[in-house]
């Protein structure tokens, strides 16, 4: 299939853009200066001579905490835009898909939210992404909508990665321990996007996250762990490997959200059930605790 990828520069646009490529489609990536998602004149000029059997969007303002006082540019980029690919993509007969957010919820649940449960953004970032959900489902009611959260890749800023080099520092970090959620691999997610074009997925919302559920600070700790695991020369007995883990809780001091103040609120639940993935005949994705040892590896590939 012939593919249109907008965000394909981003953390989640590159690993998609080959997961993709991997599966025998022609990806087109146009960066920003040939399709400016804030502008309407430029979607609309480019959109003049583009065919496609699918637009994928993953370009979005993802600044959660910017998000609070730059509201024009987060509203026209995960709202406007969305809203007016979907018009493009409909024009031209190609389905869409379209990337949003677990901060579209407010957290006052505790079981994983699914997708008919009702949205309740508590900040600008989700409730823009909430604003392109639905403009998006409105004017184009067969496009896909993917919900996923705390993602974490090998191209982009991620937790897991500054969590990496602050530990290499030597410095005592202190993590948020009581917000729950769903980290993601990007590479994880990539192949589960690839898998709803390839079936040609019914449209609505899907939530697609890595399984199991970790607080920022098991994250954190788990984040150390397989990087001390993965530097260890030694056999990995498991004396070795628990004095290894206790090395990585005793780097972590847990905190709790009013220790570590920021701009934007952040949901303190916002775990994904991906049940209606799987109900497509899919699999659920590997445990985060997997991803994350596979996420380190990529990052520091064992000397040849
Ligand atoms: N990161 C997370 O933890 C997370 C969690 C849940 C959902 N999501 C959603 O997943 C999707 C991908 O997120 P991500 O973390 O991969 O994002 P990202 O790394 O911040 O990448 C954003 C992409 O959007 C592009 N972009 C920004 N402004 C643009 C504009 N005016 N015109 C054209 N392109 C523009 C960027 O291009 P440049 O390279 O030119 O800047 C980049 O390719 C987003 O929809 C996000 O809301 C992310």
């Amino acid at each position: 299939m012939r593919i249109l990828l907008t965000g394909g520069t981003g953390m989640l646009g590159v690993d998609l853009r080959r997961a993709m490529q991997a599966e025998g489609h022609v990806v087109d990536c146009p960066n920003r200066n040939d399709l400016d998602l804030s502008s309407g004149p430029s979607i609309d000029a480019f959109f003049l001579n583009v065919s496609a059997d699918w637009i994928v969007n993953c370009a979005a303002y993802t600044k959660v905490d910017e998000a609070e006082s730059e509201q024009y540019e987060a509203n026209y980029l995960n709202a406007v835009a969305p809203f007016t690919l979907a018009r493009h993509a409909r024009r031209i007969g190609a389905r869409i898909l379209h990337l949003s957010t677990d901060f579209v919820f407010d957290g006052a649940k505790q079981r994983p939210y699914t997708e008919s449960d009702e949205p309740n953004p508590i900040g600008n970032y989700g409730r823009s992404k909430l604003q392109g959900e639905r403009l998006l489902q409105k004017e184009n009611p067969d496009g896909v909508v993917v919900r996923t959260a705390w993602l974490f890749g090998a191209f982009g800023k991620c937790f897991p990665r500054t969590i990496l080099s602050a530990f290499e520092s030597g410095r005592q970090l202190r993590v948020v321990d009581d917000q729950v959620g769903s980290p993601t691999y990007t590479r994880d997610i990539s192949e589960a996007i690839t898998n709803l074009i390839g079936n040609n997925a019914p449209p609505g919302v899907y939530h697609i996250v890595n399984a199991g559920q970790a607080s920022w600070r098991e994250l954190a700790v788990e984040t150390i762990f397989a990087h001390l695991l993965r530097s260890s020369h030694s056999s990995e007995s498991r004396q070795e490997e628990s004095e290894l883990r206790a090395r990585a809780e005793a780097a972590v001091l847990p905190i709790r959200t009013e220790d570590w103040p920021t701009k934007a609120q952040r949901p303190n639940y916002s775990v994904l059930c991906t049940d209606k993935y799987c109900s497509l005949g899919f699999e659920r994705l590997p445990d985060w605790r997997d991803a994350v040892a596979r996420f380190v590896s990529e990052l520091q590939p064992l000397p040849a």
